[in-house]
């Protein structure tokens, strides 16, 4: 997958999070300790956009029911939510962040 600029760094301050449109796929981007991590756009318990979440730590809290995933690796690290979160690989470079979209398997 090729890596695809997505916002400039500004747009992401420290414990923010931004919604992106990557390829047709939303996709959020937050900023934890300096470090940026993309991540699917949707909680894996009822699909409400996680953008409009809190990170607490290197945690995305799903606003809706609570849900908590690790922005690292996806896993579920607080229920409702049994299915991990989809992370895209994010780089930095001279102001820009940068994306590579998962590959994720096709929709049954
Ligand atoms: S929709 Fe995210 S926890 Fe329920």
């Amino acid at each position: 997958m090729p890596e695809i600029p997505v916002a400039d760094s500004k747009a992401v301050p420290e414990g923010e999070i931004l919604a992106v449109n990557v390829s047709d796929q939303a996709v959020a981007i937050a900023r934890v300790d300096g470090k940026v991590y993309a991540f699917d756009d949707r909680c894996t318990h009822e699909e409400c956009p996680l953008s409009d979440g809190f990170v607490e730590g290197a945690e995305i809290e799903c606003w809706r029911h609570g849900a908590r995933f690790d922005l690292r690796t996806g896993a579920v690290t607080l229920p409702p939510a049994t299915s991990p979160l989809v992370v895209h690989a994010a780089t930095e470079r001279d102001g820009t962040i940068f994306v590579v979209l998962a590959e994720t398997a096709p929709a049954q």
